[in-house]
């Protein structure tokens, strides 16, 4: 496979995938087998890990990876079509064909499953039930116990379900909740009081489906609770009314109200890194040289936060009137 030297995020590794195959998995969702040009073995990856994306015109989306962590000769991704998506999703959906080459960065592993866990109970909302597909499949190759709560709209918006009542066969749990059957909706609070103390929990789904989880595992040891966000958990800021400056150019750009860091450089035709556009990825990452940010993203620690050293553009503003960014 094609290997090519730089990647959206630092230091990582691109390669050259070949689309081998497109499935219609549910309503909206659609998944694709992609497969090195050449034929031989992708890097290995483990479970909950995600590629990126690389989109002609500068977009990068982030996956999850959902087929067995076992298989070097193909990874598998699934996408949900969003309708007022940033467009990374009508896309996928409406341009790659069999056969198309595209450009992905190797496999990044930033939800990872412990493995050696009693028990692992996953909750997985819509299109949040891809890496934790990925999961099942290794704790059942394990022989580890497992329980997956699946929450969807309805059996038809459901992706994977075959597969997962395959799983189950070999030993897993599934509790599926279709929102439009009347069954009653998932009662995170109970299901997380009353998990084993040393359980380990996952969850991926929509950000109310995160915040309910997190506010529900407060008290458990936090090295047993693990989510993955596919939206941020807080609104981007988008009221505008201070100036960036870019150090290396010396241009001063106004962010004008509605608007982000990220919209006002792309509106200005300058060429910056992003994926997720909602704080999760990191992609966007900017160094501060000067200002006070008004951090609203879910990738930078408290720590880094309080340090102002850098800034997610994607969805983060100013608390100063003026932000000096190392661009
Ligand atoms: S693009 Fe993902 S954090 Fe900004």
């Amino acid at each position: 496979m094609a290997i090519i030297a730089s990647n959206s995020a630092p230091g990582a590794t691109q390669l050259e995938v070949r689309l081998r195959q497109v499935r219609l998995e549910a309503d909206g969702i659609v998944s694709y087998e992609l497969v090195a040009a050449g034929g031989e073995a992708l890097p290995a990856f483990s479970a909950g890990a995600h590629i990126d994306l690389h989109i002609p015109g500068g977009m990068v989306r982030s996956y999850s990876l959902v087929n067995d962590p076992a298989e070097t000769h193909r990874y598998m991704v699934a996408v949900h079509r969003v309708p007022d998506g940033r467009g990374g999703s009508a896309w996928m959906h409406g341009v790659p064909r069999v056969g198309d080459d595209l450009r992905i960065s190797a496999p990044k592993n930033d939800f990872p499953l412990a493995e050696d866990a009693s028990l692992s109970i996953l909750f997985a909302g819509g299109i949040g039930i891809t890496p934790l597909l990925a999961m099942a499949r290794r704790l059942s190759t394990l022989g580890r116990p497992w329980r997956l709560h699946y929450s969807a709209r309805s059996p038809q918006h459901a992706a994977f379900l075959d597969e997962l009542r395959v799983l189950t066969q070999h030993g897993g749990e599934l509790d599926l909740r279709f929102n439009s059957m009347g069954v009653p909706r998932l009662d995170l609070a109970r299901l997380v009081k009353d998990a084993p103390a040393d359980a380990h929990l996952y969850c991926c789904g929509p950000r109310s489906m995160i915040d309910d989880f997190l506010a529900a595992s407060a008290s458990r040891p936090q090295a047993t609770v693990h989510y993955e966000r596919f939206a941020a958990g807080t609104d981007a800021a988008t009221a505008g009314g201070f100036d960036v400056v870019l150090q290396h150019s010396g241009l001063r750009l106004h962010v004008l109200p509605g608007k982000t860091i990220l919209d006002t450089l792309l509106d200005n035709d300058i060429s910056v890194q992003y994926s997720c556009s909602s704080g999760i990825c990191g992609t966007c990452r900017t160094g501060v040289i000067e200002g006070g940010p008004d951090h609203r993203d879910d990738y930078l620690t408290d720590q880094e936060k309080r340090e102002n050293r850098s800034i997610m553009i994607c969805c983060s503003g100013s608390r100063s009137k003026t932000l000096v960014l190392d661009l």
